[in-house]
């Protein structure tokens, strides 16, 4: 199979750019959409008149389909995704993969037993510069990794069914799992439902990973600032990665503080920190289009058989840190550790 066929379920807001990107990529031929709601249909039709649109996606199994691309709200994935395996597709779902992690076990042993590819929209796992952000950090050029800090905000879009824990926090905690290379021990959270009673619209999450490390991921709806902002210190260096940049995404900070060697609690002239402020470095990104390398990627992983990136075991640790975060975060922002 060189060209894989796509359908696509899904034409809300982020559907339209899974639906461009498997229409312009060589190796998709995006032959359906499917979308429960007649006005986004109509949308889909009218953009791409070749291609085949409906309301069920079940009709969808019709089509002599590879795959299928999920961007559905969270509490269908599952139902849509397993659905779609057991009809041996391919299934490429939106983040969360799933609502519990129970779930998105069963459809990764499904997967497996039919030789499937199961991906996660994991977009920024397909981010050049959060790539390059990695290299800084493994190249040692930060020194010994102190603490990571997210943030993601703006003024909505509220969502119905899930909370800006759910909404937000994937991006967040997939890209701190990529950047470190490891799952987190413990977790704790805290957040507020402001405008609807019941859904956190914001929320604070602290999780330790292995070497004691501590990552604070801070989300909202409810910001008067769109903020898209991830900060590592480091022993040596700090870098700061904003996504609202266009060209100077990444900035590293020859920024620094060293103890005084002899520093023993005693008096104050003791207590003289050295502190250091060198350039700050802006390494040219060759950026291309994060959604499309991932597009890319899913039809690469069915053609060659390969595990993705982003597959559904990355999904499921995600999954797990929201549910546990979840927990801390409705009985008093209890210290969790995570079972993996
Ligand atoms: N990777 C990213 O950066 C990113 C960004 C935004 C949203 N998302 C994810 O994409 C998914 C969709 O989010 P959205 O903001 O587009 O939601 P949305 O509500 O705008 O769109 C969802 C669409 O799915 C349709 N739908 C619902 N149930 C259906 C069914 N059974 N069959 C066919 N169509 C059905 C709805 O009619 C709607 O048009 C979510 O999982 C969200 O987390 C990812």
């Amino acid at each position: 199979m060189d060209i894989v066929k796509v359908g696509m379920i899904g034409y809300g807001y982020w559907g339209p750019n899974l639906t461009r990107n498997f229409y312009e990529l060589p190796s998709a031929n995006l032959v359906a959409v499917a979308d429960l709601n007649e006005e986004r249909l109509k949308q889909a039709a009218s953009k791409y008149p070749h291609v085949v649109v409906k309301h069920d996606y079940q009709e969808l199994f019709d089509l002599g389909l590879d795959a299928v691309v999920v961007a559905t709200p969270p509490a269908t994935h599952y139902r849509i995704a397993k659905d779609c395996l057991e009809h041996n597709l391919h299934v490429l779902v939106e983040k969360p993969i799933t609502l519990k992690s129970d779930d998105a076990r069963k459809l990764i042993e499904l997967a497996d037993s039919k030789k499937l590819t199961l991906m996660v929209g994991h977009t920024f796992e397909y981010n050049s510069a959060v790539h390059a952000l990695k290299k800084y950090m493994d190249s040692g050029e930060l020194g010994e990794i102190y603490y990571l800090d997210t943030a993601r905000l703006n003024l909505g879009l509220f969502q119905r069914d899930s909370n800006v824990l759910w909404d937000l926090a994937p991006h967040d905690i997939s890209i701190l799992l990529y950047l470190l290379g490891e799952k987190p021990i413990s977790v704790s959270a805290q957040g507020t439902p402001c405008v609807f009673a019941g859904i956190h619209d914001v929320a604070y999450l602290n999780l330790t990973f292995p070497g004691n490390i501590p990552a604070y991921i801070h989300v909202s709806w409810l910001d008067p600032c769109k903020v898209r902002r991830i900060t590592v210190v480091g022993s040596k260096k700090m870098a700061v990665y904003n996504d609202i940049e266009n060209e100077q995404k990444i900035k590293i900070y020859d920024k620094g503080v060293d103890a005084p060697p002899a520093y023993t609690n005693g008096g104050f002239d003791e207590f003289q920190c050295s502190y250091h402020t060198g350039d700050i470095t802006i390494p040219n990104i060759r950026f291309a289009e994060p959604l499309r390398q991932e597009c890319q990627h899913f039809l690469e992983c069915i053609v060659n058989g390969s595990k993705p990136l982003s597959s559904g075991r990355e999904g499921l640790e995600v999954v797990k840190i929201l549910e546990t975060a979840q927990h801390s975060m409705l009985n008093g922002q209890t210290h969790e550790v995570i079972t993996w």
